[in-house]
């Protein structure tokens, strides 16, 4: 793995896809169709701001699109709101379709390779009243939306994503396994919807992170993280391969149409979990990492971990992989820097090994609305929230470099981190 006071130069396969990702709810603002919206009117205690506008990007999308040309990515990877394509029941918005038909355009235009996700966090209020993902019933409105974007956008799209990380759909009162299943079933449905109207390669996002026992000698400890991962990780790539769903504690269910349903592995990785068999909640104290100072509050950084990256992308030898988010937040920008040269190091290293890797989308394009706040700040680019003024961060720039590079090498480094050498990663 990189080490960091000493690094090697790090050359990436030719034609390797480097690019960028956003989800809608969390970048265009105004989602006033969405259950997410409807959730911060009526539980405003669950959230510490509600997301407004956030970058304004549903009225600012052509700056988007031009602030990607002038990083070079080469890839984008952005959401298509269901709540903006049906806000009522039955009631296709033409405007709304229109607009990402634009993006697109202007995307395919740019010479932009495109990752279109059909669901990621907007779903309609109307379709939860109905019972959304937890009632069986309620899917086939899914499949009716699914079926009615995916040949509307088709000709311009290059990657489908189904469904972001079912792996860790929860949502208050609704059984974990029941939601799981049914969001499984949707993802087969829109699997074989896009296969039926499109050649292109499909997808489903998978939030993919290490777990590991917080005392690896204890017994208890690595039972857990053994089930743990099983939980997070392994029940979803054994469902994707087989149609198994087997899931603790429930009646082992086959769905024939599950099997197979997927042409390349979409991983979202940040970070590992420490798991302790000793406390209540099942997870452990921060380890000594976490005093690494990143933002105010703690947001899915505990640890630095590219060995994790490196070890769970040896799972995934059977099919091409694109990392499909991978990022951090921090408001120091050099640990994005730092983040990207370690992830990348694993990247490059698990391809050594054998999984076919062909791109990475950095999460994120520009700091977003993360789903509760504004606190933590994923992006390349700078947006104030006030103005929606973009300002590329000098990470923005090393990842144009980069690009341009097809990898890193030590003097990349040195000019955007002269001070790395004596770093201290912790204190
Ligand atoms: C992932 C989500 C994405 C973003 C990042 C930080 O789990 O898919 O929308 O919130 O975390």
């Amino acid at each position: 793995m990189l080490n960091l006071h000493n690094y090697p130069a790090i050359v990436f396969p030719e034609g390797f896809l480097w690019g960028s990702a956003t989800a809608a709810h969390q970048i265009e603002g105004d989602d006033i169709h969405s259950i997410n919206w409807r959730d911060q009117t009526l539980h405003p205690e669950r959230f510490i701001h509600h997301s407004g506008k956030a970058c304004d990007s549903y009225r600012l999308y052509r700056e988007d699109v031009e602030l990607l040309k002038t990083l070079g990515h080469q890839a984008y990877r952005f959401s298509i709101p269901w709540s903006r394509i049906e806000p009522e029941e039955g009631k296709f918005c033409r405007e709304a379709v229109d607009h990402y038909r634009d993006l697109l355009h202007l995307l395919k235009e740019a010479g932009i390779k495109t990752f279109v996700t059909v669901s990621h966090g907007s779903d309609p209020a109307w379709f939860w009243d109905k019972g959304g993902f937890a009632d069986r019933n309620a899917l086939f409105y899914f499949e009716r939306y699914v079926k009615f974007i995916v040949p509307e956008l088709e000709e311009m799209v290059d990657f489908w994503l189904t469904i972001n990380e079912i792996n860790i759909m929860e949502r208050p009162g609704c059984d974990k396994f029941e939601l799981r299943r049914n969001y499984m079933i949707c993802h087969a449905k829109a699997f074989r919807i896009m296969k039926s109207y499109s050649s292109k390669p499909v997808g489903a996002p998978h939030a993919m992170a290490s777990i590991m026992p917080k005392d690896p000698h204890f017994e208890a400890d690595r039972a857990h993280a053994a089930m743990e991962d099983w939980i997070l990780n392994g029940f979803f790539y054994h469902a994707l391969r087989t149609g198994e769903l087997v899931f603790p504690h429930y009646q082992a269910e086959t769905l024939p149409e599950l099997k197979d349903s997927f042409d390349f592995w979409a991983i979202n990785y940040y970070t590992r979990h420490e798991v302790s068999s000793r406390t209540g909640s099942g997870g452990a104290l921060p380890p000594l990492y976490a005093r690494l100072k990143l933002i105010d509050k703690e947001f899915y950084m505990s640890s630095f971990w590219p060995e994790g990256l490196y070890n769970e992308l040896l799972r995934l030898k059977d099919k091409p992989v694109y990392i499909t988010e991978n990022g951090c937040c921090c408001t120091d920008d050099r640990w994005r820097i730092v983040k990207m040269c370690q992830d990348l190091s694993a990247v490059r290293e698990a391809i050594d090994d054998g999984v076919d890797i062909r791109g990475v989308l950095h999460w994120s394009l520009m700091d977003n609305y993360e789903w509760v706040s504004f606190i933590p700040r994923f992006g390349l680019v700078h947006v104030d929230f006030k103005t929606f003024r973009r300002t590329p961060k000098p990470s923005a720039w090393f990842f144009r470099e980069l690009i341009g590079q097809n990898g890193f090498t030590p003097a990349l480094i040195e000019k955007y981190l002269p001070e790395l050498p004596k770093f201290e990663l912790y204190r």
